[in-house]
Formats: C-alpha cells, sequence, structure tokens
C-alpha cells in the first residue's frame, strides 16, 4: 500500500524571486520539504510542509557521534513536461545499505520513493527550463536523540529537501591521486554514503585544490597503489578500445550512473572489466600511448571527462577527444530527458495528478 503523506503547502512560494538562468549552486532551495520522524521503532506521520529550520538538541547524537547518511538524485523534465526520475528504487535501496553500515533504522522502500515522487509532484516548476539542468533531490537521514553515549540512537529524522541545478562540472577535471590521505579502507565506511566519509575528504580536497587540481583521486589504504574512485564520482578508463573500472570491492561507492555507464557500454558492444587496478598500471599505459579516454561517473555530473591525473611528479594529461565518452554521456543525458527510448527502465515518471492532499 502507497504510505499516505500529508501536505501543508507554503502561502508563500518563493519562486518568483528565482533567475534559473543564474542559480548559485547548492544554496537555493525550493518552498517545501519531506519530513518524517523515528520513534518506538517505527517511522512516523510523513509529511510534506513549508521548508523550515529544524530545532535540534544540542546532544543530537547525529552532531557528536555522526550517525548521518543521504543520498543524490535528480529530477529532470522529460517529453510533454513530465518531471522524471531516474532508477529512485536503487537510491532507496543505497540508502538501506548505507543506514545498515552505521547503525540506523532502515526505510522502507516504498516510502523512500514515494516521498521523493511526491515532493518532486509538488516542486516540480523548480525543476530549471535549461537543458543539462535538474532539479537535485537530498534524501538525508541522522539522529537527533539527545543523548551523551556511544550506541546506536533510538530516534531519527528523514528527510528529503530540493534544489535546483544547473549543468555543472562541464568543464574537464584534474584529479589529484592522493598518496597520503585516504578515504576508506576494508571493513570500514566507504561503501555507505555516510556524512563522515566526505568529512574526511574535506582537507585533502582543498589541498589538492590548493596544488591546482579540482578533485582527489582516491588510492587504497594499505598500499596507496590501488585506484578507488574520485571525490563525488566513479573513474572509468579506456584502453586499447577496452573500459577498465576498479572493482566495487567494499571500500568503493557503488555508483547508479556507475552501474548504468556498464549497461551502456556493453550495450554498444564493448567489454568492461571491474577489476583491481592500480595507479601505476594507468601510468604505464599513458606511456605507452594506449590510455585512450577517462572519465568519473555520478548523479551530479553523469559523466565528467578527466583532462589530467597528477601522481607523486608524474601527470598523466589525456586527449580532448573522448568520443566514446561522449557518446555514452549523449545516450545517458537523452534517456534522462525521454528523447531516446528507455530499454532498460531506468526512468521513473511523476504523474502529477496523482497528487493528494
Ligand atoms: C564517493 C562517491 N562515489 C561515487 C559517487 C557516484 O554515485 P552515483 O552515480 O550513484 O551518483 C558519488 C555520488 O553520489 C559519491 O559521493
Amino acid at each position: 500500500m502507497k504510505p499516505k503523506i500529508k501536505i501543508t503547502r507554503t502561502p508563500n512560494s518563493k519562486i518568483k524571486d528565482i533567475d534559473f538562468d543564474t542559480i548559485p549552486l547548492g544554496t537555493t532551495f525550493t518552498d517545501h520539504m519531506f519530513i518524517c520522524e523515528y520513534a518506538n521503532g517505527t517511522w512516523n506521520n510523513p509529511r510534506i510542509e513549508p521548508l523550515a529550520m529544524i530545532p535540534t538538541h544540542p546532544a543530537a547524537m547525529a552532531l557528536h557521534y555522526g550517525q548521518a547518511i543521504f543520498e543524490g538524485m535528480k529530477a529532470t523534465t522529460g517529453q510533454h513536461n513530465m518531471p522524471l526520475l531516474f532508477r529512485p528504487e536503487e537510491n532507496a535501496k543505497r540508502f538501506n545499505h548505507s543506514a545498515a553500515r552505521m547503525g540506523m533504522p532502515l526505510v522502507p522502500e516504498e516510502l523512500f520513493v514515494e516521498a521523493v515522487k511526491q515532493i518532486v509532484t509538488i516542486e516540480h516548476h523548480w525543476i530549471p527550463p535549461q537543458e543539462g539542468s535538474a532539479l537535485y533531490l537530498r534524501p538525508f537521514m541522522y539522529a537527533d536523540e539527545p543523548f551523551i553515549g556511544m550506541r546506536a540512537a533510538t530516534n531519527y529524522k528523514f528527510i528529503v529537501i530540493c534544489s535546483p541545478a544547473g549543468p555543472f562540472f562541464t568543464k574537464k577535471i584534474r584529479l589529484y591521486a592522493e598518496t597520503e590521505y585516504i578515504r576508506a579502507a576494508d571493513g570500514g565506511t566507504g561503501e555507505a554514503k555516510a556524512a563522515g566519509n566526505y568529512a574526511a575528504a574535506i582537507l585533502p580536497t582543498e589541498k589538492a585544490k590548493a596544488k591546482g587540481f579540482d578533485q582527489v583521486l582516491w588510492l587504497d589504504a594499505d598500499e596507496h597503489k590501488y585506484i578507488q574512485e574520485v571525490g563525488t564520482m566513479n573513474i572509468f578508463f579506456k584502453v586499447e578500445g577496452k573500459f577498465i573500472t576498479p572493482a566495487t570491492s567494499g571500500s568503493i561507492l557503488k555508483g547508479i550512473t556507475r552501474d548504468s555507464v556498464i549497461t551502456l557500454l556493453k550495450d554498444k558492444g564493448f567489454e568492461v572489466e571491474e577489476r583491481a587496478i592500480t595507479i601505476d598500471e594507468v601510468i604505464t599505459y599513458f606511456k605507452e600511448g594506449i590510455l585512450e579516454e577517462a572519465f568519473g561517473t555520478g548523479t551530479a555530473v553523469a559523466i565528467a571527462m578527466i583532462e589530467a591525473i597528477g601522481y607523486k611528479d608524474q601527470l598523466i594529461t589525456l586527449s580532448d577527444e573522448n568520443p566514446v565518452s561522449r557518446d555514452v554521456k549523449k545516450s545517458l543525458d537523452e534517456i534522462k530527458s525521454q528523447k531516446r527510448e528507455d530499454p532498460f527502465g531506468w526512468i521513473v515518471p511523476v504523474t502529477i495528478k496523482e497528487i493528494v492532499g
């Protein structure tokens, strides 16, 4: 049965003040949020209400012990102006995978998907009209029980907020292969979309930026040699016509774009190897002239071409061409905007008239 979500609309929409041509990244939020609370072993009172501050007790456990997870997804506009979601049930599954790892309660998948669908229905006017733009959706959960002590919290909030986003990261990116800091070790939380993973990445990312790079390319924790992923993306290399991407062995986030790109590449007849790959191997391919393309994949960017990778005192520079990567990006973008058939069943239309409340 569909979860019943109570809806209270704001009488004062801010949308008339928004210039969709100049939306500052990540600082504009829509009028409403979805919110519900977990207490006594169950999720209660799911509702959509005007976006507002949330009173937080200073002892809220998320602030001290870090039980906080999130997801990132996008709503786009398809043909006939219908809002579309991309594989939302995969985000629901990954959200629960993260929750389980962090000792947090699961959110029923139907509740997660319905919350996202209904907030998109209410906020569909906020999907920017420009090509490549989207309404970014941020479902998240955190422990809000006031308690000092190390154990799983008993109370949580699950919230979805929305932020209109122009097409970003369209420029090619420069990556810095990090040999001092690590993102994730086997047995750690690397496969979860846990807030703490990102906190630990902030300093290394700032240092990489100071050296003239955009994001960190993470290497494994033990030997600093196996490639894991990029700041907020998975990574692919094309070598002699074949694609290689690090296998998600427990310390890499299982990207939904990564999975979709593997499917698209195979559908286009390319071989894709999911395996361990070292930075030295990539440097060798570069020196031999057989490193043909490299790109990152993630919800925010879809596919971002890589311009260069810095590693110790070496710099790998990639060609501007990227014919296959561009073709895959085009296919993915066109599926997401219904300009191309969706043979994989990835698109979930949000029917506006389904709305209740
Ligand atoms: C650390 C990390 N890796 C990879 C990804 C790509 O995942 P997805 O394609 O599901 O957005 C993200 C973004 O969510 C991320 O934060």
